[in-house]
């Protein structure tokens, strides 16, 4: 399976093409927008996140709710696009004052503004910000949810929550199930399990916005239900934690990625580090432990996956960072285009997005590619095997 994005984030629509997502999977928009809605939540998010109210256009791929097995095309209306046709437009402008054209000369540390334009030739910044915005990832949750609907009718379950808001630690994390986790974090303003450092972040966000600054955190994934033997450990470009981290990066701001107890191996024995292997008739085998996060050799073990992302603060900043004008080499304030002082718990249903997406890519990949009932199938024989082995 794959996917491309498009579109800017000011342009008429977002839109993905998914391909090889295989056929009579059950999907409806409903399914996709309550994602799109989980990622426009969250305390400490800018004013758009109130007008866009997203909602996906299924266009191709699906028919009576069933996929066919061709791409399947998901659209995202950009509902303020009347304000924008002349600034976005696609046809070249008939009036070209430059306050029409909001033309950006001044790029904000942090974002992709300088690098963009020296590499694509571009004296108008607006020309990189609008695609480098993470208004991107609206479409990376959507082709996260059709791949969340791939797993739940395998019955892998899937959850995020922050963990860390602007040094702010939630402490007690001890779910009983990943569903009293989701129910819980659903409610929060900042998907935090733990009520004490809930509260502590919201106000770690609130002087954040105050001084005019901005804060990251870091967001757990945990994936349940994962067949033991996804991924492989033959070729480094099919280890499924490599790709795992490899999605949580490429995210917009996150700078980081461990499993299981991550950085914190480093500080350990190898006998505090690694899982030790049980069997017994019920269960099959599975480990002591979950510290290494559900994966050996590129592949999952069965445990659960744990993957953590760490996202920076949010470069935007109202109190703005020196920066250069480009046109008079003079130096500026960075000019605030928009910004929401922490996106970290949005962030963690982008994260859920793309670790559902790799997880089911690798899934589709190694058993069966174009039947749903045929990879439900072969998923459970694999059960089966990885149990009476
Ligand atoms: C959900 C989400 C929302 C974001 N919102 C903003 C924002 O409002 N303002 C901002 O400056 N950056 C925001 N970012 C981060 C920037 O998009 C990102 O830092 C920038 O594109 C540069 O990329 P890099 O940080 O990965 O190098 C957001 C990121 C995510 C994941």
């Amino acid at each position: 399976m794959r996917y491309l994005t498009a579109g800017e984030s000011h342009g008429p629509q977002l839109t993905t093409i998914i391909e090889g997502v295989p056929a009579g999977l059950t999907l409806f928009a409903e399914h996709i927008n309550e994602d799109l809605a989980r990622r426009q939540k969250g305390y400490g998010r800018g004013r758009r996140m109130q007008i866009e109210k997203d909602e996906v256009k299924i266009l191709s791929g699906v028919r009576h709710g069933k996929t066919l097995g061709s791409p399947i095309t998901l659209v995202v209306e950009n509902r303020d696009w009347k304000h924008w046709t002349n600034i976005m437009g696609i046809e070249p402008l008939v009036d070209d004052t430059e306050e029409v054209k909001r033309k950006v000369t001044r790029p904000r540390p942090g974002h992709a503004d300088l690098n963009g334009a020296i590499k694509y030739g571009h004296r108008d910044m607006r020309n990189v910000l609008e695609r480098s915005s993470a208004r991107e990832t609206t479409v990376r949750v959507a082709a996260g949810a059709v791949a969340k609907r791939i797993l739940s009718e395998l019955g892998i379950r899937i959850a995020s929550h922050v963990v860390e808001i602007g040094g702010v630690k939630a402490e007690h994390i001890a779910y009983t199930s990943l569903e009293e986790l989701q129910r819980v974090t659903e409610q929060s303003p900042v998907r935090c399990f733990d009520a004490e450092a809930e509260k502590k972040m919201m106000a770690a966000i609130d002087e954040a916005k105050e001084k005019g600054d901005s804060i990251g955190g870091i967001v757990e994934v945990i994936v349940e239900g994962v067949p033991t033997g996804v991924g492989s450990y033959v070729h480094y470009d099919r280890k499924l934690d490599a790709k795992i981290a490899a999605a949580i990066v490429s995210i917009n701001a996150f700078k980081g990625v461990e499993f299981g107890i991550g950085f914190e191996a480093a500080r350990r024995f190898g006998s505090e580090v690694h899982d030790e292997i049980i069997w017994s008739k019920e269960t099959g085998y599975t480990r002591k432990t979950n510290r290494l996060g559900g994966f050996e050799g590129g592949m999952t073990t069965g445990m659960p996956i744990v993957v953590r992302g760490v996202m920076k603060p949010i470069p935007t900043l109202y109190k703005p960072l020196m920066s250069v004008d480009i046109e008079t080499k003079e130096p500026f304030a960075a000019s605030i285009e928009r910004s929401d002082s922490c996106a970290v718990p949005a962030a963690s249903v982008v994260a859920e997005a793309v670790v559902a997406w790799e997880i089911a890519a690798a899934i589709v990949e190694q058993f069966g590619q174009d039947r749903m009932d045929l990879i439900i199938q072969n998923v459970e024989n694999m059960r089966r095997y990885a149990k009476e082995f």
